[in-house]
């Protein structure tokens, strides 16, 4: 089989990875991939985008099936296109990626169907935002509308950061289209987890937990990043939590989803907030669906994959997931995202990376902003590499982590030293 995984992150790079370890497939295209999977033997880049290039290329190659990763293709509609032309393709359809693609349809959305999330209010006018702001309150959270790449909230401790937030978003029109409407909602304490599932439309598959850290320095101190470091399983997400999830937010999602027409297929995640305390009846609310899997939840995810995925994507694009499974690795993984100079504002590019070790299977370091001349390997964006390893314990898989973020050398290279600390004062998780 040839397999299509679209995107170029270290997500992709993961899926891809894993995929190409079927003994079902021979090759897996990556469109565009970047620096690791032009590396990989087993993976090719290749250089197309836009939905109708994608498609030709997989009936050209006799393409099995493809895998969407990033939610830009998602929102363009590459899903819709495959299908109209009877090509086997695992994301949602560009009506279902509106959950990740406006915020303001997914609160709606939720309200509509009794999916516990923050209260908020959605605005297009300046004035009215700024009201709401001054009746509400700081703490408060600022949202633009539509996808912007991650730096579309702003978490405001006080009154003058939200209203800046919101003269940024709305009087600017520095995030363009995405910023033109703003949700302001309630500011919810607690520890947030990524839940992942996958759908067919009908069923739904849970992946392993996970847990993602959105800050770019120890402490979760400094700006809000795409992720800088993830592990799985996530310890907060007890076996009753997980249940608790899947009643409150997932299954009813997948049933609003159906009634309103756009039956959800795809990765979707749910980033929830766990309100602090043992109290099994404590709150659990929605923060924001994606229609993908996270970057870098992904990266620990696919180390812990020992079921062949090719089987379980077939699975899902036929409709038939309740008779799917994945057998999970009992071990800890946990990734550690090394960022370049500057990341998250403006991002320098272009320097030479040295000291990447050779591929294991208990210990990947997975690319994104990377690419690949004449042999060697340069940064060319935010995040640069997750280095993720596999550990009997959440402190053994830190600790060959971080060994190998020690070798991996180049310029400007930032990252967190403290990935996986909530899970280390937790007793250890069994999903
Ligand atoms: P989002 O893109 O909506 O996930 O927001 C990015 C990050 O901002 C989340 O992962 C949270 O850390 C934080 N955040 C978003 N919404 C809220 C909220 N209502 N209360 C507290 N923190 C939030
Ligand atoms: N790591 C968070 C996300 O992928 O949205």
């Amino acid at each position: 089989m040839k397999i299509l995984v679209i995107g170029s992150g270290g997500r992709e790079h993961a899926l891809a990875w894993r995929i190409a370890k079927s003994p079902r497939v021979h090759k897996v295209f990556v469109a565009p991939g970047n620096g690791g999977t032009q590396r990989a033997a087993n993976l090719e880049n290749v250089a197309l985008s836009s939905p109708q290039e994608l498609a030709d290329f997989a009936v050209r190659e006799g393409v099995a099936l493809t895998v969407v990763g990033p939610e830009a293709p998602l929102a363009a509609g590459v899903v819709d296109h495959f299908r109209s032309r009877g090509l086997k393709i695992f994301g949602p359809t560009k009506a279902a990626a509106q959950l990740e693609s406006s915020k303001d349809y997914a609160k709606a959305f939720m309200v509509r169907h009794h999916i516990p999330t923050a209260a908020y209010g959605t605005f297009t006018d300046p004035q009215a935002a700024h009201a709401y702001i001054d009746e509400q309150g700081a703490p408060i959270v600022v949202k633009a509308d539509g996808l912007a790449a991650g730096k579309g909230v702003v978490v405001a401790t006080s009154l003058e950061e939200a209203h800046a937030a919101v003269d940024a978003m709305l009087g600017d029109g520095s995030l363009g289209e995405a910023g033109a409407r703003v949700v302001i909602e309630e500011c919810l304490v607690g520890e947030e987890a990524s839940f992942i599932v996958m759908c067919d439309g009908r069923h739904v598959l849970a992946l392993a937990t996970s847990q993602d850290h959105k800050r770019l320095q120890d402490g979760d101190l400094g700006p809000n990043t795409g992720g800088m470091g993830a592990y799985s399983p996530a310890p907060v997400v007890t076996p009753e939590i997980h249940h608790r999830i899947m009643r409150e937010v997932i299954l009813p999602t997948m049933q609003g989803m159906s009634r309103d027409g756009v039956p959800y297929t795809g990765f979707l995640y749910a980033g929830v907030m766990i309100a602090p305390g043992d109290d099994p009846d404590r709150a659990i609310k929605v923060l924001e669906f994606n229609c993908r899997m996270g970057d870098p939840e992904t990266q620990p995810i696919m180390m812990r994959v020992k079921s062949d995925l090719v089987d379980v994507l077939e699975h899902a694009i036929d409709g038939t997931l309740d008779r799917a499974d994945i057998v999970w690795d009992r071990r800890t993984a946990l990734g550690v995202v090394l960022a370049s100079h500057n990341y998250p504002n403006t991002p320098r590019t272009g320097d030479l990376i040295e000291g990447l070790p050779a591929d294991a299977d208990d210990c990947m370091v997975f690319h994104a902003g990377t690419t690949m001349t004449d042999g060697a390997i340069n940064t060319s964006g935010g995040r640069v590499l997750c280095v993720t390893a596999l550990g009997d314990s959440v402190r053994m898989a830190r600790e060959r982590a971080y060994d190998t973020v020690e070798q991996v050398r180049y310029d400007g290279r930032q990252y967190r030293s403290d990935i996986g600390w909530r899970a280390l004062k937790r007793p250890p998780a069994k999903k």
